[in-house]
């Protein structure tokens, strides 16, 4: 038995460890490895102390598990990682479910045992965040992949609804507690906790569904973790706590960055309508420039920032922007790329993308450190980003974003940016920046027209 909680021990500070290294992008991979090595030590100390089902019976689903993760993991596109995010997330929420009901079950009706108050309010507790998890995060991937409207779905006594079942969750838990946790009372407590998971996340846009997963993410470690107390398990209290730590300041980054209140978030409806100020705002007069003229500009620079967004993402740009930043190193041009803690859909977009076309790391500046030096530049170049070097944040106090860090973008000699039309960005309003004296736009899908930008400068 000690060895399996040095085992569990073991476990955990490689965990810590491997969250640590996530901090910097150049040892995310590393910190990953670490974590998974912790998890195969979890495995099998688990597996060393099985005694209610086979070996091979374990291994079967190991497998089966496996097959099924890899599969998806292989197939996956990167613009469809938070669908797979939410997907594990409910997917943890039901197990926690599944522990919960199926201890309880053995408890009561198989070993006769009464439950203390401990383990009791541990069940109702993993019962009420997972199920609340698993049915949250299957409508986030329902709302995610086009299955279901994007949009806010609302009707009249919803809250009021909401709060009814609350009330019901509470009162039949206390009722537990005072006397004894029976079937009865568990399936009640279960089809309630799967209701408030639909209503809670179904008034919420789906352009705002990366925040809820994160906080969902965070209340599928907490449910872990309250199994962890079912089960006496150490190592699942540590890394569910771990889960729902990080995940509660995951989302708390997002919200700040966006400017957001949790709160604003749930309540939903973000981005799905304009403002009255908006449309009776300046009519704004854009200058176009074409792929020729914008060489010319690169060639003509001594330094580039690009600040990449969630356009680059939908048109794949990646790799021919590694094209265009090869040509401007070759003629020495300094070049960097300006992150936004928010740009693109899901944490990290940006960083993700970039490394997969091999751009080094050292190139990727945070915003808090590069938003000094964009006066200092003379070219950025904006590939399909908008709310994020949007102007409105700082000028703008009527504006749904006034008050969200931007990208200075604006502060530099020449701008560039590259998207397709005049179409507003995630949060729905106009850009200020297109009409600036400064500011050119080169309009077209992000990969084609860089490319076409690439084949024109070699010619230069
Ligand atoms: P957005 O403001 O959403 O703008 C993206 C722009 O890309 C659009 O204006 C669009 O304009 C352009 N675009 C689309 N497809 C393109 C293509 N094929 N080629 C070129 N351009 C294309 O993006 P952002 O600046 O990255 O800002 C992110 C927004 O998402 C922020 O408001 C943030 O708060 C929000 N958000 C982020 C997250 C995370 S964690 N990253 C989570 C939730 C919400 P056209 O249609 O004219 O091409």
């Amino acid at each position: 038995m000690i060895l399996i909680q040095i085992l569990y021990l073991i476990a955990s500070v490689l965990f810590i460890i491997g969250i640590k290294m996530m901090n910097k992008t150049k040892e995310a991979r590393a910190g990953n490895l670490w974590s998974s090595v912790g998890m195969l030590i979890a495995i099998i100390a688990t597996l060393m102390q099985i005694n209610m089902v086979s070996i091979t019976e374990i291994l079967a689903c190991i497998a089966i598990g496996s097959a099924i993760g890899l599969y998806y993991a292989y197939k996956v596109e990167m613009t469809q990682i938070p669908e797979m995010v939410s997907l594990f997330n409910g997917f943890g929420g039901l197990a926690s479910v599944a522990v919960a009901i199926s201890d309880f079950w053995l408890k009561t009706n198989v070993n006769m045992l009464s439950m203390g108050i401990i383990i009791t309010i541990s069940i109702i507790l993993s019962v009420f965040i997972g199920a609340i998890t698993f049915t949250g995060s299957m409508v986030a991937f329902l709302k995610l992949n086009g299955k279901i409207t994007g949009n806010p779905i609302t009707f009249k006594g919803q809250h009021l609804i909401n709060l009814i079942l609350l009330l019901v969750f509470i009162g039949a838990s206390v009722f537990a507690g005072v006397n004894q946790l029976d079937t009865t009372t568990i399936i009640i407590l279960t089809i309630i906790s799967l209701l408030l998971g639909i209503l809670t996340v179904l008034p919420i846009g789906g352009a705002d569904m990366p925040v809820v997963i994160s906080l969902l993410n965070s209340y599928s470690g907490m449910a872990a973790c309250a199994t962890g107390f079912i089960l006496n398990n150490n190592v699942l209290i540590v890394a569910g706590s771990l889960v729902g730590a990080s995940g509660i300041i995951l989302t708390q980054i997002m919200c700040k960055a966006m400017n957001r209140s949790l709160i604003n978030v749930l309540l939903g409806g973000f981005g799905q309508t304009v403002t009255k100020l908006e449309e009776d705002g300046p009519e704004i007069i854009v200058k176009e420039v074409g792929v020729e003229e914008a060489a010319m500009l690169f060639d003509g620079a001594s330094s580039v920032i690009v600040v990449p967004g969630y356009g680059m993402a939908v048109a794949q740009a990646q790799h021919v922007i590694r094209e265009l930043y090869e040509l401007c190193e070759k003629r020495n041009i300094d070049f960097k790329f300006a992150i936004h803690p928010v740009a693109g859909r899901m944490p990290g977009h940006m960083n993700v993308l970039l490394a997969e076309a091999n751009i080094s790391y050292d190139k990727l500046i945070e915003m808090d450190q590069i938003n000094d030096e964009f006066s200092n530049t003379d070219l950025v170049f904006v590939v399909g980003a908008n709310d994020v070097v949007n102007p409105a944040a700082h000028t703008n106090p009527k504006s749904p974003i006034y008050g969200m860090p931007i990208l200075n973008a604006s502060k530099a000699r020449t701008v560039i940016v590259s998207k397709r039309s005049m179409g507003k960005g995630y949060a729905g309003v106009e850009n200020e920046l297109f009409g600036y004296p400064n500011c050119l736009m080169l309009f077209g899908d992000a990969k084609q027209t860089i490319g076409k930008l690439v084949l024109a400068l070699k010619e230069l």
